[in-house]
């Protein structure tokens, strides 16, 4: 994997630069900019090059349509602010878009295309959207290590058309996670939740024979409560996921991991709902589990201080809203309290993960924080990911 660094010439030179820009927005505004602030120095290092940096990010699942709420809009202008520098968002069908359309003046070095998922080619990695990205410029620059996991035509296939580089941060994260993965000291809890159940759960089974500890917590947990023969009413779910929650048990025993899943929930009759604490068996049909509960919590609690190293990806629960955060901000404090005692070296990853962290200023009590979710996930389980197996 060769670095943008490494590339003498830049003067002038067309980048076409994968972010991932995909940040929580509550409507217009983002909740969370630690994606954005990452991938500032990468940014910042062209421009010092004179560089024409063309932006291609994704935000949210449009599923290949135009959706007007998951627009680039918001993330453009605080880049502009961020980077006191004006970013001409060009708003074009990408496969229509020329050389013409992109800069008019010497005075334009930034412009962003809009959605790159708003095109279903980009998902189904179609060779000749990547051969149409790539006329647009001269280089390719991956700094997008939290969607690296994809196969997808902006990460994958583009690498094959432009001579191909990574990006600052991506670099510093593959390097960062090697060395916490060769050097890491058992025992090992992962800690597992969020709402990208399709994602996760496949990812489980791998981790298995690596870590002594996994808790499944937040959506994912959903589906093994349910396994267990509880009505899980509302909740977040996995369609046809027992065979792999067998496997997942089944394995967990022949490797000797512990899995941890909730012993009592929180529920709501919505996501602003009222909460109230439950017995896995008394939750009703217009109810959603949206937290764990104290019993989860205490267990948790014990395991992590029977750990040297955590692992943290995806909350416990829907935190967004302050009647369900309780889980996940016990698990910080519990990881904080270790680490500030030097009983554990504590890893989180994800952009949900680190937009809790931030609410609770906790960022600097972790020793390292990933901007990836499923990526470094991925990652754990031992396999290249795509992304970085392009660059490479
Ligand atoms: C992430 O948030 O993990 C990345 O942006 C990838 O998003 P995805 O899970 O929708 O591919």
């Amino acid at each position: 994997m060769k670095s943008i660094k490494e590339e003498i010439n830049l003067n002038n030179k067309k980048i076409l630069l994968r972010l991932d820009l995909n940040v929580p927005l509550d409507g217009n505004k983002i909740t969370d900019t630690t994606r954005i602030d990452k991938i500032l120095p990468t940014l910042k290092f062209l421009i010092s090059q004179n560089s024409k940096i063309i932006i291609i990010s994704h935000v949210g699942r449009p599923k290949g349509k135009v959706v007007d709420e998951l627009s680039l809009k918001p993330i453009c202008k605080d880049l502009e602010i961020k980077l006191s520098q004006s970013i001409k968002l060009v708003s074009k069908n990408v496969n229509e878009i020329t050389s013409k359309d992109l800069f008019h003046s010497d005075n334009e070095k930034i412009v962003m295309l809009e959605n790159i998922r708003f095109c279903p080619e980009e998902e189904k990695n179609n060779q000749q959207f990547a051969k149409h990205l790539a006329t647009l410029a001269d280089i390719y620059v991956n700094d997008a290590f939290s969607c690296s996991h994809r196969a997808h035509a902006s990460i994958h296939e583009i690498t094959n058309f432009l001579p191909s580089y990574s990006g600052l941060q991506l670099s510093l994260e593959v390097d960062a996670l090697k060395k916490i993965t060769s050097e890491i000291k058992k025992p090992i809890t992962c800690i597992i939740g969020g709402s990208k159940i399709t994602t996760k759960i496949n990812i489980i089974k791998n981790l298995i024979p690596k870590f002594d500890n996994i808790i499944i917590v937040g959506g994912m947990a959903n589906n093994i409560i349910k396994y267990m023969g509880n009505n899980i009413g509302k909740s977040l779910q996995e369609e046809n996921s027992d065979s792999i929650i067998e496997e997942i048990f089944s394995l967990s025993q022949t490797e000797k991991c512990k899995i941890i899943y909730p012993e009592d929930i929180v529920v709501g009759k919505n996501l602003n709902g009222v909460p109230q604490i439950k017995e896995l068996n008394e939750i009703l049909s217009d109810e959603m589990i949206l937290d764990i509960g104290p019993k989860t919590i205490n267990s948790i609690n014990n395991i992590i201080d029977e750990s040297s190293t955590i692992l943290w990806n995806g909350p416990a629960g829907y935190f967004e809203n302050p009647n369900f955060a309780n889980g996940s901000i016990k698990i910080a404090k519990k990881i904080i309290e270790n680490n500030k005692s030097n009983k554990i070296y504590s890893v989180a990853g994800g952009g949900d993960t680190v937009s809790l962290l931030n609410s609770l200023n906790a960022i600097k009590d972790f020793n390292f924080i990933s901007t990836a979710g499923g990526a470094f996930l991925e990652y754990l389980e031992g396999q290249e990911l795509p992304g970085i197996k392009a660059l490479n």
